[in-house]
């Protein structure tokens, strides 16, 4: 089968590590009998300096008519970077918000998990941790204050701004039932966070999420409030199988769960829609302070192609494939800069790559 795979580099480090998965790609598809073609368009801070934005129609448009989308990441130092010296809009986070919404792509799957051979490299007291973490966080992406009205104005002479948070039900309905489809193949629990005692939308948000939820009578539902979710995350992680939320406090409790694993040079990410249309990205960004120096870590996006396989192609046994090439490469002791420690084998972004390659 032929599989058309719009690849975007990105900034920082996203050229290295995408160029890593790519060989890996072409790997499988040779032993497998695939073939995988790849077109490059850019997005970020390159685009803005090519074209002056961050996302092209044209480049919107390759993207729209391929079968998925591969990221490295997006962006610089914000602080330091002309490409900030200029209208939100025109940023370079501004094309990922415009792909995100011009591909429909409303679901987020952010898995953290903890891998035996990176245990140590888990900030969390070991009675916590031995109980191991394998979550996966699902976030509304198209929604919520990222897309809500906006506005900067004068009002009595103050400086004011406004940011809107707006849901309705069918946009909740429809995160909600992929969250409990994910569940079912997993350990049957979703945790819906929110907001409710405060927030109108939270209460609309857990209303429908308890409708949908009546269809799926062997998943267990659960209620949480984010500020506690962002306190059990520390203390418990074990207690969770699938977090269910909307677009901001995914962002935030999805850092937060993937600096708990220790290793979000690891974690990958898929946004997806009804189809089998994806795109898919490390959990990472773009590391500009690392960039060309051959040491990010290459595997998040390696695993981030293998959801793709899974997700977008329903390719599973070669999506297999690539998780247990990347095992056999940490049990064999090769180790990135980011999660070495004394006495594993420390190898560059490149010769990760071709190890996990030559586990295929
Ligand atoms: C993420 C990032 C983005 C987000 C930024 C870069 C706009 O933090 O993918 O989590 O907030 O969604
Ligand atoms: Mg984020």
């Amino acid at each position: 089968m032929d599989h058309k795979i719009v690849l975007i580099p990105g900034d920082g480090i996203g050229p290295e590590i995408v160029a890593e998965a790519v060989k890996v790609l072409d790997s499988v598809g040779e032993k497998f009998g695939h073939t995988f073609t790849f077109e490059k368009i850019l997005m970020g801070g390159c685009s803005i300096d090519e074209y002056g934005e961050p996302l092209t129609d044209e480049a919107l448009g390759k993207a729209k008519a391929a079968d998925a989308v591969l990221l490295g990441a997006v962006g610089g130092n914000v602080g330091n970077s002309r490409w900030y010296d200029v209208a939100p809009h025109l940023r370079p986070e501004a094309g990922l918000l415009k792909i995100r919404k011009e591909l429909g792509l409303f679901a987020n799957v952010r898995p953290a998990y903890l891998y035996k051979e990176l245990a140590g490299a888990c900030p969390l007291k070991e009675e916590i941790s031995e109980n191991g973490i394998d979550m996966v966080i699902m976030r509304e992406l198209t929604g919520g204050l990222y897309f809500g009205e906006r506005k900067t104005e004068a009002i009595n002479g103050l400086r004011t701004a406004t940011d809107t948070l707006v849901y309705n039900e069918d946009e909740i309905r429809r995160i909600a039932l992929k969250a409990f489809d994910i569940a079912g193949k997993r350990r049957k629990k979703v945790t819906s966070v929110d907001k409710a005692n405060v927030l109108d939308s939270s209460r609309l948000w857990r209303s429908v999420v308890k409708e949908v939820s009546a269809d799926y009578p062997d998943i267990e539902l659960e209620d949480m409030l984010v500020d506690n979710a962002a306190m059990q995350l520390v203390k418990d992680p074990a207690q969770f199988d699938v977090i269910l939320t909307e677009n901001m406090f995914g962002d935030i409790l999805s850092d937060e769960a993937s600096m708990v694993t220790g290793s979000i040079g690891m974690l990958s990410s898929a946004s997806l829609r009804a189809d089998k249309f994806g795109l898919y990205e490390p959990s990472h960004g773009s590391a500009p302070d690392i960039a060309g120096k051959n040491i990010a870590n290459p595997l998040a996006t390696i695993l981030s192609a293998a959801l793709m396989l899974r997700y977008s192609f329903d390719l599973d046994k070669e999506a297999e494939a690539i998780e247990n090439a990347v095992e056999k490469a940490l049990k064999d002791g090769y180790r990135t800069g980011d999660i070495y420690e004394e006495g594993d084998k420390k190898v560059s972004t490149t010769e990760m790559g071709d190890i996990v390659e030559g586990n295929i």
